[in-house]
């Protein structure tokens, strides 16, 4: 038993090494998301001074402005500087791009985004049917070109790829932490260099309404604090993101999350007003009264005006997280209930769902709406969006419903990049459906709500863990290389930046004001050590509202320490990494050493000496822990003893931190026992 299972283990890991040698499946490139086929070719195509772009067949302002920001960008990452001229002459051209027929003039749900992409030593040729699909190979083309000992170079290659799951969404909340137009801007050009294609805009919430309504001014005017986006700037970046073969869906959520409305309207709400704008975290009373008549017609003006200035197919309505105090208090909205034969709030809001799905409707819009909008009578044509587990999205196709997954891809809650990764649309409660249900699954998206986020901060909450989700839904769903994945994103991280992404570069700037100083690395050393605390726990430990600044280590740390993972990694097998064990351990002692004078200094870092000293602690624990491995001694009691009580203590959160390595120095601690 034992033998055969050791037997198809030695087979099953066989055939995993011949998988991976198959071209196409090495991901040993270092692009992201990996294309549907890629088949090795000979040579290289130098990337010289001499780099032209030229245009053939189908031509429009689009692709000229495209062309000339590839230009830009590999002048950027290659630092040649190139003649940003386009060659006529495709004989005399580096890449020749070839489209075929215009896209339509508002980007569908499900057009072709395929491409081709040829390099030989020679010259590179990326063909598509469409504007989209030259959009997406431009941004392979860009991720080929690396550095080698002779210089700028793209591997001879061809690539035959389009996109697994036709929705690649991300949603930013505009909302709760204000994001001006640089930052929608930056994101989508961060979206579109991984082949995103649909930004959700989620606009309004109970801390704020973001966008101007001419109709209904008081929107912005009284629910805003003066931060919203104009009309003009909403078609701005709907352009932009146009230009980038990204769909821009609006989400005004009702008909709870709707304070800010009701701040202007009060008339809108299920019950009497006053009210003034949320400035804290949460699920608050405030609704939409669903049973007046007034309410459907303020929303038939207000869709009527949002449709036309969001020319996207799809409207996106919320729905999620009402909590039906304001119903269950009003006398009048009870007896409506009962007047209708409604059994209770849910069925209120299916009601209220349906009146609006049809002024949604009736402006030419199809109705997305978060799952608590699930209900089998509702027209066919909605898309469900999955939050609370996948379930939800198996449930929607099996009604019949499209569904998009967002469980899973929530940014927000700090999760590794790889626990992402691993959540596919497809696997999981959906992975019974029938192919006819498993159609209706259009994707995923992403979501980066804002609650712990401000313009400075949320790059580096998207990026670069929001590539992991874009290689799941562009790329084969064979695709799960976890070592690769990661291996990968730190390129695409670096390039990233170069796009004016500030996910890297608002780390220093961050830790420099924490210590009023240049930041010295052992400050750079700790934070890197270190994650913010997960889900929502920042909620429960402290008192966060719209005016609390997002100034702490807490913010500036990444949601992600590589250099915990890394470790982790050696400790696997300390026997064989004693050494590297060891360095990695005396360097982050010693620098904590003199780090903790430096953030007693600071009325910011002062909150932080505990975690710094607790580094210093746990790597000296590990190091012991070593010494008695290599004289392969037992650690005495009394010892162990310490070093559990610090391991203990280590592990819970100090300023809304965490210390990533605890567990690698416990597997040290143990192995020393
Ligand atoms: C949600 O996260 N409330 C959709």
């Amino acid at each position: 038993m034992i033998l055969r299972r050791f037997l198809f283990a030695a087979f099953a890991i066989t055939l995993a090494a011949l998988w991976t040698s198959v071209p196409g499946r090495a991901q040993n490139n270092n692009l992201i998301p990996q294309p549907a086929k890629l088949t090795p070719g000979d040579g290289r195509l130098e990337i010289n001074g001499d780099f032209r772009v030229a245009l053939a067949g189908y031509q429009e302002g689009r692709l000229q402005a495209a062309a000339l920001r590839l230009i830009a960008r590999l002048a950027k990452q290659t630092g040649i500087p190139f003649s940003d001229v386009l060659a006529s002459d495709p004989g005399k051209a580096t890449l020749v791009i070839r489209c075929d027929h215009a896209s339509k003039p508002v980007q569908l749900l499900g057009e072709d985004e395929s491409y081709q992409l040829e390099v030989t030593s020679a010259q590179a040729l990326l063909t598509a049917a469409n504007p989209l699909g030259v959009l997406r190979g431009m941004e392979t083309f860009l991720q080929l070109v690396e550095l080698d000992e002779k210089g700028f170079r793209a591997p001879a290659v061809r690539v035959e790829d389009h996109p697994r799951f036709a929705w690649r969404g991300l949603m930013i909340d505009s909302a709760r932490h204000w994001m001006p137009v640089e930052v929608m801007k930056r994101n989508l050009d961060g979206m579109a260099a991984l082949k995103l294609n649909v930004l959700h805009w989620h606009l309004a919430d109970d801390q704020g309404f973001r966008v101007e309504s001419k109709e209904f001014p008081k929107l912005q005017e009284m629910g805003s604090d003066g931060h919203y986006y104009t009309q003009d700037q909403v078609r701005e970046i709907i352009a932009y993101a146009r230009e980038r073969g990204i769909r821009v869906v609006p989400e005004f959520d009702m008909p709870g999350h709707t304070t800010a409305w009701v701040v202007g309207y009060p008339e809108l709400a299920s019950a009497p007003g006053p009210y003034s704008l949320e400035r804290k975290w949460g699920i608050f009373d405030p609704t939409l009264d669903p049973t007046r008549e007034e309410v459907y017609k303020f929303l038939d003006g207000f869709i009527g005006e949002m449709a036309a200035l969001f020319p996207d197919e799809y409207f996106h309505v919320g729905g999620d997280e009402v909590n039906g105090k304001q119903w269950d208090a009003n006398p009048r909205i009870q007896s409506f209930l009962r007047e209708h034969g409604l059994k209770n709030n849910h069925e209120l809001q299916t009601y209220f769902t349906r009146r609006v799905q049809a002024i949604v409707q009736k402006h030419g819009k199809k109705m997305i709406g978060w799952d608590e909008v699930l209900h089998p009578d509702l027209p066919k044509d909605i898309v469900i969006q999955s939050w609370r587990g996948q379930k939800s999205l198996a449930e929607a196709a099996r009604q019949g419903y499209r569904g998009l997954l967002s469980a899973g891809y929530y940014l927000d809650l700090i999760y590794s990049a790889a626990s992402h990764y691993a959540v596919d649309p497809m696997e999981g409660a959906t992975a019974g459906l029938s192919p006819e249900e498993q159609a209706r699954i259009l994707g995923g998206e992403a979501c980066m709500w804002s609650e712990y986020v401000s313009p400075e901060t949320v790059d580096s909450r998207i990026w670069p863990r929001m590539a992991a989700i874009a290689e799941r839904l562009w790329s084969l769903q064979s695709v799960k290389d976890v070592d690769s994945m990661y291996r990968r994103l730190e390129v695409v991280s670096r390039n990233l930046e170069g796009l004016g992404l500030t996910h890297r570069s608002s780390f220093p700037q961050m830790l420099g004001r924490l210590v009023g100083e240049t930041p010295p690395t052992s400050l750079q050393t700790l934070s890197g050590l270190l994650e913010p605390v997960k889900e929502y726990s920042r909620g429960e430990m402290g008192e966060y509202t719209s005016f609390t600044p997002l100034n702490r280590l807490v913010d500036a740390t990444r949601p992600e320490s590589d250099a915990a993972r890394g470790f982790a990694k050696l400790v696997e097998n300390i026997s064989a990494n004693r050494e590297q064990i060891r360095q990695q351990l005396t360097h982050w002692r010693d620098g904590q050493q003199t780090l903790v004078p430096l953030l007693q200094r600071s009325f910011l870092s002062q909150e932080d000496v505990p975690l710094s000293e607790d580094v210093a602690a746990l790597s000296q624990a590990g190091l012991e822990a070593l010494d008695y491995v290599e004289a392969g001694k037992h650690a005495p009691e009394n010892w162990l003893n310490e070093q559990q009580a610090l391991l203990d203590r280590a592990a819970k959160p100090r300023a809304e931190l965490l210390i990533m390595i605890v567990p690698s120095i416990r597997k040290l601690v143990e192995a020393a026992r």
